[in-house]
């Protein structure tokens, strides 16, 4: 069975994942503990994650390593993991597709897609199933774009929508 993948992140209102310099000041800040944005319901669905490199790097800098998931990260440069990551951490230079079909044949079915470039060429080939993005209340003016150029309009089915007092608003489409 084909692996499907799934996206669950959090924007700017102007479309921004992380400021430049890739800082989430403006997103952490908001960030209400009281609030459940469904973030563990989401990855208790999911079966492995994969990430851009620039999103790893940027979950390096957390004190610790918050995934109980396997985690692939896609890079063409990265060739050795941190001490303390092997066995969680599996770096992969495979083209999207390729690396969908690598994660069927290892028996993971559904993965989290995740980092701004990555989601946009798995959204090229036609790997999303279905986007969950948390809109912030801020205009950045600048940053990393969670969507970029495409060959074509990718038609989307809008499924839920869900405000919360933090300002944060929540919307899941599925691609059609
Ligand atoms: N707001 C949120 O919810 C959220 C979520 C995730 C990440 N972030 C932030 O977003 C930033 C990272 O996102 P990003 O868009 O800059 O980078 P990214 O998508 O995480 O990583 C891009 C890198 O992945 C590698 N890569 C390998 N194959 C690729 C492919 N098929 N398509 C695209 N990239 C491929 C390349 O690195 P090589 O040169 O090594 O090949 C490329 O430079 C960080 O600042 C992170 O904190 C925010």
């Amino acid at each position: 069975m084909p692996t499907t993948g799934h996206v669950f992140i959090a924007t700017s209102l102007d479309g921004f994942i992380a400021r430049p310099d890739g800082s989430l000041d403006w997103l952490l800040s908001r960030d209400d503990p009281a609030e459940d944005h469904g973030y563990d319901a989401f990855i208790a669905t999911m079966d492995c994650i994969v990430m851009g490199r620039g999103t790893f790097d940027s979950v390096l800098q957390f004190p610790e390593w918050h995934y109980a998931l396997p985690v692939f990260v896609l890079s063409q440069t990265l060739a050795t993991v941190p001490d303390g990551l092997h066995g969680k951490v599996t770096p992969i230079d495979l083209s999207p597709a390729d690396t969908m079909r690598r994660l069927s044949e290892m028996g993971h079915r559904r993965a989290y897609i995740d980092g701004g470039q990555v989601i946009q060429s798995f959204l090229r080939d036609g790997l999303i199933r279905d986007m969950t993005i948390t809109t912030a209340p801020v205009l950045l003016g600048a940053g990393r774009p969670l969507f970029g150029s495409l060959p074509k309009d990718i038609p989307l089915i809008h499924e839920t929508t869900r405000a919360f007092p933090s300002g944060l608003v929540q919307s899941t489409w599925r691609i059609a």
